[in-house]
C-alpha cells in the first residue's frame, strides 16, 4: 500500500483526500491519500516522519507552501521561481520540492475554456502565492501578463521576480480605475487570484465590474462559492467564465504525473469534487 496525504493547518475541509482517493479506486491503484494536521513547530518532523514512514509523496497546502522550503533537499525550477511548493515527492534519501498550481491552472484552462496562453494578454489581479504560481506559468509563453494587486509593492515584486525568466516581461498597474480600464481594453482574459468573492465577502468584486466587456474571457480561482459576483456578473455580459474548481483538479493532476509519470482518471475527480462542494452547500 502507497501512502500519499496532504499537510496543512487547517486540514479538515481539503477535498484532496477524496479526489486522489476516489482515483485510486477507479484504477484500483493501493493506495491512499491522508489529511494530516501538522503544527508549524513540527513541520520538520512531519516531513521527516512522513519520509521514515516511507510515503510516495506528500501535497502541502495553507500555510506552510512556503515555509516547507528549507526542509527540502532539492526543488524544480518552478518551484524555486515561485517559491512555493504545494508536492514533495520522497525519493531515496531526497526530498524534492515541486508545485503544480501554475501547470494545474494553465491546463483547466485549455481544456475548459480552450485558451492557449500564446499571443494572449491577460490580466492577473492579486500576487500572492497564487497569484505568483499562474503569472510564472504564463510568462513561459510568448503572451502578456499585466499584474495588479491592493498592495502594489508585491505586485512589482513578483513582475522583477518573474523578469528573468519570462518571454515578454509582466507590466504592473496601478489598482485605480483609469489604470486599470486602459489595461482591461488591453486584454482578453482576466484572472482573479485574491480571496475577494469568497464566502466572507462574497457581495464585493475584485475589480471594477464596469470594465468588464463580453469579449472578456474571465478566470475566477474561487470554487466555494462556485459562481463569486465576479463571474456571475461576466456569465451575464455573455463572458466566457470559468471556476476554481479545474485548477483543484489539474493541480492534483499534475502531483500524480510529479510523483509516478501517470496521468489519472480526470473526469472521476472531476466527479468527486463537485459531489463533495455540493455536499457542503
Ligand atoms: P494565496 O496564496 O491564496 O494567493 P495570499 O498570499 O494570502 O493567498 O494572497 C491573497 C491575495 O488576495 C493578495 O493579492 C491580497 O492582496 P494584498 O497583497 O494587498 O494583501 C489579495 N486580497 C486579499 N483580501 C483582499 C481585499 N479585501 N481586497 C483586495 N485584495 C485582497
Amino acid at each position: 500500500m502507497e501512502l500519499l496525504g496532504v499537510i496543512g493547518n487547517p486540514i479538515s475541509h481539503s477535498l484532496s483526500p477524496v479526489m486522489h482517493n476516489s482515483a485510486f479506486q477507479a484504477i484500483k491503484k493501493t493506495a491512499v491519500y491522508v489529511p494530516m494536521l501538522v503544527q508549524e513547530d513540527n513541520l520538520s518532523q512531519a516531513i521527516q516522519g512522513a519520509k521514515a514512514l516511507g510515503f510516495t509523496g506528500i501535497n502541502v497546502t495553507v500555510p506552510f507552501k512556503e515555509k516547507v522550503i528549507p526542509f527540502l533537499t532539492q526543488m524544480t525550477d518552478d518551484a524555486r521561481i515561485v517559491g512555493s511548493v504545494n508536492t514533495i515527492l520522497f525519493q531515496g534519501q531526497e526530498i524534492i520540492g515541486h508545485t503544480t498550481d501554475g501547470a494545474g491552472f494553465q491546463q483547466a484552462m485549455e481544456m475548459e475554456v480552450g485558451i492557449n496562453p500564446v499571443g494572449k494578454s491577460f490580466l492577473v489581479l492579486g500576487a500572492g502565492g497564487a497569484a505568483r504560481a499562474i503569472a510564472h506559468q504564463l510568462s513561459k509563453h510568448d503572451c502578456q501578463v499585466y499584474l495588479t494587486n491592493r498592495t502594489l509593492d508585491r505586485a512589482q515584486r513578483l513582475a522583477s521576480d518573474l523578469e528573468a525568466t519570462a518571454i515578454k516581461k509582466p507590466i504592473v498597474i496601478a489598482n485605480q480605475q483609469q489604470e486599470l480600464a486602459k489595461a482591461v481594453q488591453e486584454c482578453q482574459v482576466i484572472i482573479n487570484t485574491t480571496s475577494v468573492g469568497m464566502e466572507a465577502t462574497k457581495d464585493q468584486s475584485p475589480f471594477p465590474l464596469d470594465l468588464l466587456t463580453q469579449e472578456h474571457q474571465v478566470i475566477d480561482i474561487i470554487y466555494n462559492p462556485a459562481e463569486t459576483l465576479l463571474l456571475k456578473t461576466a456569465r451575464e455580459l455573455g463572458c466566457t467564465v470559468q471556476n476554481g474548481v479545474g485548477m483543484l483538479v489539474w493541480q492534483a493532476v499534475k502531483a500524480w504525473e510529479f510523483w509516478w509519470g501517470i496521468t489519472p482518471p480526470v473526469d472521476v475527480m472531476y466527479q468527486a469534487l463537485k459531489n463533495s462542494l455540493a455536499s457542503q452547500e
